[in-house]
């Protein structure tokens, strides 16, 4: 099937007793045994079936198979947001010890997971000094546990060269980790190029209407656990915490993604509540549609945006003299992404100007809802980092982050244009001089 047709039907057939059409919210927290042998062959994993919703539920189910689907992958697990599903994707394969070789475009809170959080439990980020898989690679040592990118960054924009970045991870004999919540399973497929885990904020561009948290692991089944055994003794030694269960034997493809939900899920539960997992296949449904339009609509915004003598600069993939235009064409059959940011001429000030003169664009840090979305990193986001910090970041004191929503084009640059004239009257006068 393809993407539209899997975002509608994928995980879900009229269950048995009602027929229901749509997905049914089991609000349960748990289910009933027939008999004490049947409840010790699912905690045993030998049945298959519910024993209490922070394991699993019906609904989340669903979702689950529907995001496997769409990213052709052999299974997935829904926590509670991205935030969670990042956590433990990571400790599903780095102990104390171990490191995470990362790319250094991140978004903000996983920067600080891989070099605060994670370090107190004794897991390293090593954050390479760009993007590309020379960089990367020099980082890689025994202790290595994963490589990891984000394969649109936020809020950079920089689209990573997943196949090359997949072949370094391999040749040292560990994963290659993605956050795919940027460019959506709908833009870009990251198992067809290599990569061997998925995670989604499912809040984002999936869910797509901005009401709900939501994110998501997604397993490949294709790194080979069993074959790195000293590298992954978690998959390949028994677990005395789930009485002596080999995950790789035990689970063969889907080690990774049941090891998640045994280990992480079970103890640690950052549950997606069923209704937000019901709201989120609602959105989920329409995502093929959205990312088309969220995509025309940014590129008429940027082709705008850079046309127009009151902005300083466009950081958009999509023009031909980006440096990832060509990987645009590559991994993203052309389709930039709907987040880039822009600069107005007037530094900081003009910014500021700018931002608060909105009218239809909404000033927040969220991305990816129906609604086109303005953050103002300087004043916002990047606030408490010096100037020097934030231009390492990438932050200069006039950008301005845009997630284009899916309003009528016209609606939004007319918007964009009336913010302008109040941030920089001066600008637009002297190019008409
Ligand atoms: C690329 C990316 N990954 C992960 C997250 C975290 O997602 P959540 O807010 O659902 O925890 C975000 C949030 O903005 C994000 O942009």
């Amino acid at each position: 099937m393809r993407n539209e047709t899997i975002a509608i039907h994928a995980g879900y057939e009229p269950e048995a007793t009602t027929h229901a059409v749509a997905v049914p919210i089991y609000q349960t927290a748990a289910y009933a045994f027939d008999s004490a042998d049947h409840g010790a062959a699912l905690f045993n994993l030998e049945a298959e079936g519910y024993r209490y919703s922070r394991i699993a539920n019906p609904t989340s189910a669903v979702l689950e198979k529907r995001i496997a689907e769409l990213e052709g992958g052999v299974g997935a697990l829904a926590v509670a947001t991205g935030q969670a599903a990042l956590h433990f994707a990571f400790v599903n394969v780095a102990d104390h010890g171990g490191n995470i070789v990362s790319v250094p475009q991140l978004y903000g809170t996983t920067h600080t997971l891989l070099s605060h959080i994670l370090p107190r439990q004794g897991i390293t980020g090593r954050f390479a000094e760009s993007d590309e898989p020379d960089a990367v690679a020099k980082l890689i040592d025994e202790n290595t546990r994963a490589v990891f990118a984000e394969t649109i960054g936020n809020p950079a924009g920089n689209v990573c060269d997943i196949e090359a970045l997949a072949k370094i991870a391999h040749a040292h004999g560990v994963p290659l980790i993605v956050d795919n919540t940027v460019a959506t399973p709908i833009l870009l497929k990251p198992f067809d190029y290599g990569a061997d885990i998925a995670v989604h904020s499912l809040t984002k561009f999936l869910g797509g209407h901005g009401t709900t948290l939501g994110g998501a692991i997604v397993d490949s089944g294709n790194f080979p656990w069993a074959k790195h055994a000293d590298r992954f003794p978690g998959y390949n030694k028994p677990d005395a915490s789930y009485h002596g269960l080999v995950y790789a034997e035990r689970f063969g493809r889907t080690a990774y993604i049941e090891r998640a939900r045994s280990i992480y899920q079970r103890t640690m539960g950052s549950v997606l509540s069923p209704f937000n997992a019901f709201l989120l296949i609602q959105g989920i449904e329409t995502v093929a549609l959205r990312m088309e339009r969220h995509c025309e609509n940014a590129r008429k915004v940027a082709e705008f945006l850079r046309k127009d003598s009151r902005v300083a600069w466009v950081n958009y993939t999509g023009f031909p003299d980006s440096p990832y235009y060509s990987l645009v064409q590559k991994y993203l059959d052309g389709n930039a992404s709907s987040l880039f940011t822009f600069g107005i001429k007037g530094g900081m000030e003009a910014g500021k100007n700018f931002y608060d003169a909105l009218k239809l664009i909404t000033r927040l840090v969220n991305i990816g809802d129906a609604k086109s979305l303005a953050c103002h990193p300087a004043s916002t986001t990047h606030r408490q980092m010096s100037a020097e910090q934030q231009r390492v970041a990438g932050v200069l004191p006039e950008t301005i982050r845009l997630s284009i929503g899916i309003e009528h084009s016209a609606d939004i640059i007319e918007d964009i244009d009336q913010a302008l004239e109040k941030a920089c009257p001066s600008a637009r006068l002297q190019a008409a001089e």
